[in-house]
């Protein structure tokens, strides 16, 4: 394109002739478009991301028919099991023929495991998968397969790194669910630049998405991701898929949490989960009892939280070690919540409850690499830290609540779910803000017996 920013092209509409611009920017990390330049991404925040591509509008070109709504029948979509519960509920009810979903995730968290154990679940359904792996040799897929006992039936296998063949091949084979390991590792030689990169990763895309809506095929696209985001890839395409699913793990626990952030068939915010272990992902059906039975009992600085994530209640173990600190600046180590969250509580906690934390070192940790997103974690938090700090039990198992910066103890959405979840474990003895619970972290405090 010449240095021209729009280029002036006019047409009649009637009596009054419309000047349009005819050029676009798009953003080289995430394809955002606006008809205006500017110095970032307004939707990914890249700087510089935006460059100047031809654009369409006003374009001279054949007008499509629209259907009426009212008449446009057929387009009901209707979800089949893919055969595994817990990914059946993350996807609403299951996958959508002619739909693509992307499943991204770091590498080695167990995205081809957990997709090739679909393709053997799905094909026990009676469907048709076919699995194309361009990371892996057919051999290796097939000896994965083998070691973890999955039936082969109904599953086709293709090593192949170039995508217009993959779709040739899936015009021909014609699989109810096509599987594509990894979006990274595919690319078309009608695109300049080697797998794995923008152009490459988003035309890749794009030809993937389009054969599932021309052909009725579930297109399941994997996209490896990086904490730094290094990797191009998913982000690209979170845009052009129907479904987008994160499969989160920790590599010192087994838990794997599978979380759909974006679902144009049914409700986002759902979450599966699994037990990575020597035969493949386990799906786990009480996880909450599970991480009842792995708690080492009243032991100071851990208490129980009933989250809940998605729809579904959760109950995770909340740990706190606070410690004489060996440096002058105490650490602050915290993982699985927003560490500003804990520095937060800590402030609230020597303000309003004459805790002092600042000659010590603390770290806050969710046992099994669960991740806490919701506020109602501060009151469980603040509780584990006063209890390491006091190093005494708290006499209570299970706490939720938001914590405010004037040390009220907030009520916070679920209230029933999170007593219901907490009461089926036996947990008798719990501090909430509800139903006259406590309106203040002192008196949280107190009820938990951890007053100084
Ligand atoms: P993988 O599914 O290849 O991850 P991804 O496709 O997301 O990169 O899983 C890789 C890791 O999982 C690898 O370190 C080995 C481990 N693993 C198990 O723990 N159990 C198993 O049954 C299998 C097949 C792999
Ligand atoms: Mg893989």
């Amino acid at each position: 394109m010449s240095g021209r920013r729009t280029v002036p092209a006019s047409h009649i509409v009637g009596k009054v002739a419309l000047v349009v611009a005819a050029t676009a920017f798009e953003c080289i990390e995430c394809g955002y478009r606006t008809a205006k330049w500017m110095g970032f991404c307004p939707q990914c925040r890249r700087d510089g991301g935006l460059h100047e591509v031809a654009g369409h509008v006003g374009a001279k070109v054949a007008p499509a028919v629209p259907t009426r709504l009212s008449t446009a029948a057929g387009a009901v979509e209707h979800h089949r099991s893919v055969g595994i519960a817990e990914i059946d509920r993350v996807l609403g009810g299951g996958i959508v023929p002619g739909s693509a979903v992307l499943v991204g995730g770091e590498p080695g968290v167990g995205k081809s495991t957990l997709l090739l154990q679909l393709a053997s679940a799905v094909a026990a359904t009676g469907a048709t998968a076919l699995v194309v792996s361009a990371e892996e040799s057919a051999r290796q897929v097939a000896m994965r397969a083998a070691r973890l006992e999955l039936s082969g039936d109904g599953v086709s296998l293709l090593a192949e790194s170039d995508v217009d063949v993959v779709i040739a091949s899936a015009i021909e084979v014609r699989p109810d669910v096509l599987i594509v390991d990894s979006i990274q590792t595919v690319g078309t030689r009608d695109v300049d630049g080697s797998p794995g990169g923008v152009g490459q990763v988003r035309e890749s895309g794009a030809r993937l998405v389009t054969l599932a809506k021309e052909r009725s095929i579930a297109v399941i696209i994997v996209g490896h991701v990086t904490k730094d985001g290094s990797i191009a890839g998913p982000k690209i395409l979170e845009h052009m898929v129907d479904v987008v699913l994160y499969l989160e793990g920790d590599s010192s626990s087994g838990l794997r949490v599978l979380r759909c952030l974006k679902n144009r068939f049914g409700p986002v915010q759902q979450i599966g989960l699994f037990e990575m272990g020597g035969d493949g992902m386990t799906e786990m059906v009480d996880p909450s009892a599970t991480f009842v039975a792995q708690r080492a009992g009243d032991v100071p600085g851990s208490l129980l939280f009933p989250a809940v994530d998605g729809r579904r209640p959760l109950l995770v173990e909340v740990q706190a070690l606070v410690s004489r600190a060996t440096t002058p600046q105490p650490r602050r180590s915290v993982k699985g919540i927003e560490a500003a969250r804990v520095h937060q509580l800590l402030a609230v906690l020597e303000r309003h409850a004459g805790l002092s934390f600042s000659d010590r070192d603390v770290y806050v940790n969710v046992v099994g690499g669960v991740r806490l997103r919701e506020p109602a974690a501060d009151l469980p938090v603040a509780l584990a830290l006063a209890s390491s700090l006091l190093d005494r039990p708290a006499l209570v198992g299970a706490a939720w609540g938001e914590v405010g910066l004037t040390g009220e103890v907030r009520k916070v959405p679920q209230g029933d779910r999170r007593t219901h979840e907490v009461n089926r474990l036996g947990i008798t003895r719990f501090v909430s803000p509800d139903d006259g619970g406590p309106g203040r972290i002192d008196g949280a405090l107190a009820l938990a017996g951890l007053r100084p």
